[in-house]
């Protein structure tokens, strides 16, 4: 093509047009402008990670002074297991997320918090958080509600664990969850429960689930 190009524009008669930007044809289809959904869930990928981890430290390092997850912990899980991740993007901005990932034992010990063990029946939910924004209106209940659901459709997996403060107790009790007791994990001198949620019935649950 280079050749071509000297050729041509070297030549004194001949006009170089195909020079000139192309006129492009756009059919009415491309003219609509490009509006992005008002509400959409969907797994979350690396490319999310500095949303995620925004919301993340203005909701924990405020209180607590300690993020659930670092960011590269946030880019490793979304790398390893982007299928137990789940966003809520409203006009293509996140404004709540659910961070999860694979666990094999019967509960969650220090080692929880750092690994994604795949294929197993537990889901270790590393953390939820809504941005502040947003908070107070049902979407930590909503997200979580449907995170629940969407792991009922997946094959293998039976149970969801989490640790969290005494003060959210009453917030997973209401969504299903139950008490496992006090959690083998702390952080910094703080203190957790441990809280499970049985995918009970799953055959009957995806039937009816449109699974
Ligand atoms: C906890 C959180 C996810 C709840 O999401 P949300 O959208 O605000 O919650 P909803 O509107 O669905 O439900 C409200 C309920 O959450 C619970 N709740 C929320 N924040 C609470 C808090 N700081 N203390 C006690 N309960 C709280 C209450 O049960 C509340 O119900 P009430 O208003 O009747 O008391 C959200 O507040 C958040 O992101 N917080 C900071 C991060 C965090 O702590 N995440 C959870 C640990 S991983």
């Amino acid at each position: 093509i280079p050749t071509r190009l000297n050729q041509v524009c070297g030549s004194p008669f001949l006009k170089p047009f195909f020079l000139k930007t192309p006129v492009r044809v756009v059919s009415p289809l491309q003219q609509r402008r490009h509006t992005l959904p008002a509400s959409e869930f969907r797994n979350l990928t690396p490319q999310d990670a500095i949303s995620v981890f925004e919301i993340e430290r203005e909701a924990f390092v405020s209180v607590s002074g300690e993020c659930p997850l670092t960011l590269n912990e946030v880019l490793s899980f979304l790398d390893k297991c982007p299928e137990l991740s789940l966003g809520w993007f409203e006009e293509g901005q996140l404004v709540a997320f659910i961070i999860g990932s694979g666990w094999d034992k019967e509960r969650l010990s220090q080692e929880a918090m750092t690994r994604h063990i795949p294929n197993t029946p537990a889901v270790h939910i590393h953390v939820l958080s809504v941005h502040r924004h947003c908070r107070q209106q049902g979407k930590g209940s909503i997200l979580l509600w449907r995170y629940l659901q969407y792991l009922r459709c997946m094959s293998g997996i039976r149970r969801a664990l989490l640790i969290c403060e005494d003060f959210l107790v009453p917030f997973y009790l209401k969504a299903g969850f139950k008490e496992k007791g006090p959690s083998a994990i702390s952080v910094s001198n703080m203190h957790f429960q441990e809280m499970e949620y049985t995918l009970r019935g799953q055959a009957y649950a995806r039937r009816n689930s449109g699974c």
